[in-house]
């Protein structure tokens, strides 16, 4: 065991100072006793004794000064990582951000990525994955991905391509077979994703990065460490690095308070991305429409249920047994006997949505209404279409109906915040946001849509307060709750996600 050394407040000081203006990272006060642990083991491994001693080698540019930053750096930097990581964000991905870019690039056929911070190497594998998937014909393009660290310990790693199962946390079984080979209880990343990649030890703050022409940066779960100068340093530098129209996607609210009126801002329900904006254009704040895949359907969940159970609806037919619904999962209003072609229209509904043909399941769910017109199903399956082309006071005056059927219920007020949010009334959805949260206090989707306005508000307080909140909610949920939401994520795999 390393003696413990103990630091004057000013050498403390001194230590962090210089730790942050060469790495950009910020020992926070909670972490302060493990950092003079840390410091007490680097200079019992190369036998220090006078803690000036060593903040001198720390400071000089010497060899072998460069050296002992590695060993350092080692121990202050978090390499947590994993596959596929956020879900959301990776959605965002594959359906918008990639096959924007290789559209853009069919005919030069030359694609460049990179993961800034990308630790042991899962973040740029996902990424070269996703782009063999993405292009059928990908031995015909020039593809590469570059992942960038300052720590050499975990570029080594990354360019050894195997993993443990804790990588793969919520991967699935199918990404896993095709790509890895499993080698006792390791995986071994196939050679032709490996050979996509290649790896640089770069320190974001200090050091030229290695390229140029990059079309998409992916810097995520590295700011949190940093300082806002650092953060502005690094973002002007990936501003640079980037081709015109190049994207910068970073982790939820890694850039809030930053000035980033060098890039337009894409506002997608998953995330917001920022975009290379040419010199001389405007800047501008692009919300991208509603998507029904994106909007799956929220559960009509009386709150209180002895006191605010909707009226039981009577439908004129023949009572039937009544079939489970599948689309949603059935609240009371549901299990009222319907006739069998309601049931049926449904079903071709739904088949319709699967097929992404709206407008036919549009017809499907207006005829059910035309039978019963308090279902609270279909009508809600309009106004979520209706949300999704843009016909936004269409959806709002079915969610209108859906309100008077039954006042507190949770999924038209959701609809209504997101149309507010896309429309760019954020007093208006945050005031809907607040309401759900008083009609159900365990709301996770509405704690994460207010961390995401007070974010783009630049409210770094109310969102970090709204994102402790629903880690505290998913924390506290048993792990398979399904937060619908969020397209039936668990409580667990959300959890994952957001920490
Ligand atoms: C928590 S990991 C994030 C990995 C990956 N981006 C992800 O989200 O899964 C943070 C990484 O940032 C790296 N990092 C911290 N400071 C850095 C700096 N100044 N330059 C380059 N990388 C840095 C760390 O070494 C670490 O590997």
């Amino acid at each position: 065991m390393p003696k413990l050394i103990s630091l004057s407040a000013d050498l403390k000081e001194a230590f962090q100072h210089l730790i942050l203006q060469r790495t950009g990272l910020v020992i926070r006060p909670s972490d302060r006793d493990s950092f003079a642990k840390k410091i007490s083991m680097r200079m019992d491994a190369v036998n220090f004794i006078s803690p000036q001693d060593y903040y001198l080698l720390l400071e000089s540019r010497t060899q072998e000064s460069k050296e002992e930053w590695q060993n350092l750096v080692a121990l202050l930097t978090n390499n947590e990582s994993y596959f596929f990581r956020d879900k959301e964000q990776i959605h965002l991905l594959q359906n918008h951000i990639l096959p924007k870019i290789i559209q853009k690039k069919q005919i030069e056929k030359t694609i460049r990525i990179c993961s800034a911070g990308c630790s042991t190497g899962e973040e740029p594998y996902s990424l070269a994955i996703m782009l063999q998937e993405l292009i059928p014909n990908y031995k015909q393009w020039q593809l590469s991905v570059f992942g960038i660290d300052i720590n050499q310990i975990a570029i080594n790693s990354a360019r050894k391509a195997i993993y443990s199962p804790w990588s793969f946390r919520g991967v699935s079984e199918v990404i896993k077979g095709q790509y890895f080979q499993q080698v006792n209880q390791q995986y071994q990343l196939e050679p032709r994703i490996k050979n996509m990649v290649q790896f640089h030890l770069v320190n974001l703050v200090q050091d030229e990065f290695p390229f140029n022409d990059i079309d998409l940066f992916i810097c995520r779960n590295v700011f949190i460490y940093f300082n806002a100068p650092a953060i502005t340093k690094v973002v002007n530098k990936i501003y640079h690095a980037l081709n015109p129209d190049g994207y910068l996607l970073t982790g939820h609210a890694e850039l809030s308070g930053q000035n980033l009126s060098q890039f337009h801002r894409l506002s997608f329900s998953q995330s917001l991305i920022y975009q290379r904006r040419k010199e001389g254009e405007k800047q501008q704040e692009i919300r991208q429409p509603l998507t029904v895949k994106e909007l799956t359907i929220p559960q009509f969940k009386p709150i209180k249920p002895a006191k605010t159970l909707p009226k039981p609806i009577t439908v004129k037919t023949d009572p039937v047994p009544v079939k489970k619904q599948p689309i949603i999962s059935p609240s009371p209003i549901k299990k009222e006997p319907v006739k069998p072609t309601v049931n049926k229209l449904l079903e071709t509904a739904k088949n319709f949505i699967e097929q992404e043909r709206y407008q036919a399941a549009l017809e499907q769910f207006q005829q059910i209404l035309d039978i019963n017109s308090n279902h609270t199903d279909a009508a809600y399956w309009i106004a979520q279409i209706y949300a999704n082309q843009g016909r936004y006071q269409d959806a709002i005056l079915y969610c209108e109906r859906l309100l008077k059927i039954d006042s507190l219920a949770i999924a038209p007020h959701y609809l209504l915040a997101r149309i507010a949010e896309e429309t760019g009334k954020l007093e208006e959805a945050k005031y809907l946001l607040k309401k759900i949260i008083y009609l159900d206090p365990n709301s996770v989707a509405a704690y994460l849509d207010l961390t995401h306005i007070y974010t783009q508000e630049g409210d770094e307080r109310r969102a970090i307060k709204m994102y402790q909140e629903s880690l505290n909610i998913l924390q506290m949920l048993p792990p398979e709750t399904p937060i619908v939401e969020r397209g039936n994520l668990t409580a667990s795999q959300l959890l994952l996600q957001l920490s």
